[in-house]
């Protein structure tokens, strides 16, 4: 039974976390996020993030090394999110990676961060359904994938512009909320009113699987702020609540309903889904309503899995190690990822 160390560095959470093999338990686990020293910037700052994992790594893997009850040398392998994400944020956690695996003589296994996000369902659950639909929903990423194994995946479609979390958060920003916004909308969405604001669903009736967020977060704009965008924002706390619920309403619409097409179009019935959205409540609900009619098999990973975590950096390096997928010390982050994150879908 493997036991693999898990290190997550991409963007602006500290990680580490140790998975063993069997089951895909979770030995121990730590996430230091950074979000809330971004709050006054309104989003990440690069520089900013990869000083605080310089930072916090060291002490965030002795945690759970202690944590687990571990030795070093009881590890069998070190898996690291090593693309896509911001550059400097990323060579923290590889570097970092690469000296345990050579001073510990361990493989070392570099892991695509979306697929990553795509293997979270399997943590401490069922292995997973393959061939299926992923859906990854980030800060960065509202892409679909045909996925036909862990880390085999195919771009099928996604965004023309915004990811549905920067949405979230730029929607929140407009309504006078804090930073990250998702969370802040999720909230207030679930006392307000979802029929309150019209606005649209883009791209819904496109038969494609392209998504748009632009349009719908202008039209909020406008909403709230007046024609030009630029009149103080008068809303009540209910209107605030309206607002969040509308917006809400429509992300979540335009992704089930794309998410059933791209079933139909590949003819599959089993849906994973990831990524720091997956947390809403209202698109769980939403998701799960929608695979219970359509009888689709619907894996969602728990809500502190669905965020940046390095539990589903080790789970998926748990199948790559399996697979002899490991990496030489010569391991580079790729800021874009292996195909791109914005590649045009095949
Ligand atoms: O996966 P993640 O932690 O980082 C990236 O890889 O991007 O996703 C972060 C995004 C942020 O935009 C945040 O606002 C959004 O996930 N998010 C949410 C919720 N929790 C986090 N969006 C909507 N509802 C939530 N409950
Ligand atoms: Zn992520």
């Amino acid at each position: 039974m493997h036991i693999v160390l898990g290190i997550e560095s991409s963007c602006d959470e500290t990680a580490a976390a140790i998975l063993t093999e069997d089951g895909r338990r979770v030995l121990a686990e730590q996430v230091f996020s950074q979000a809330a020293d971004f709050a006054a910037w309104g989003g990440v700052v690069p520089e900013l993030a990869a000083r605080a994992h310089v930072q916090h790594l060291p002490g965030i893997i002795a945690a759970v090394l202690q944590q687990a009850g571990l030795k070093p040398q009881q590890l069998n392998g070190i898996a690291v999110s090593a693309w896509p994400g911001l550059m400097g944020s990323l060579l923290c956690g590889v570097t970092c990676a690469k000296m345990l695996a050579a001073r510990l003589d361990l493989p070392l296994i570099g892991v695509d961060h979306i697929a990553a996000h795509l293997s979270a369902a399997a943590i401490e659950s069922q292995p997973l359904p393959y061939p299926a639909i992923g859906l990854v929903v980030s800060g960065g990423h509202s892409h679909f994938y045909h996925l036909d194994g862990p880390a085999s995946m195919r771009l099928i479609g996604g965004t023309i512009d915004d990811a549905a979390g920067e949405a979230f958060d730029k929607a929140a920003a407009m309504l006078g909320l804090g930073y990250p916004g998702g969370p802040h909308i999720d909230t207030l969405a679930a006392q307000g009113n979802a029929k309150a604001f019209a606005l649209p669903r883009s791209l819904l009736h496109s038969g494609d699987l392209r998504l748009s967020f632009a349009g719908l977060k202008t039209a909020l704009l406008y909403a709230v702020r007046g024609p030009c965008g630029k009149e103080e924002l008068k809303l009540d706390k209910q209107g605030i609540c309206d607002a969040a619920a509308s917006f809400q309403a429509a992300v979540v619409e335009v992704l089930c309903r794309k998410l059933l097409a791209a079933c139909r179009q590949h003819g599959l019935r089993s849906v994973i889904v990831g990524g720091g959205v997956a947390c809403n409540s209202g698109l769980r609900r939403g998701l799960q309503d929608l695979c219970q009619e359509h009888h689709l098999d619907l894996r969602l990973p728990r809500p502190q899995h669905c965020a940046d975590n390095a539990a589903m950096i080790a789970c998926l390096g748990i199948d790559l190690l399996a697979a002899g997928q490991c990496h030489n010390l010569d391991l580079s982050p790729l800021p874009t990822g292996a195909a791109g994150p914005r590649a045009t879908p095949a």
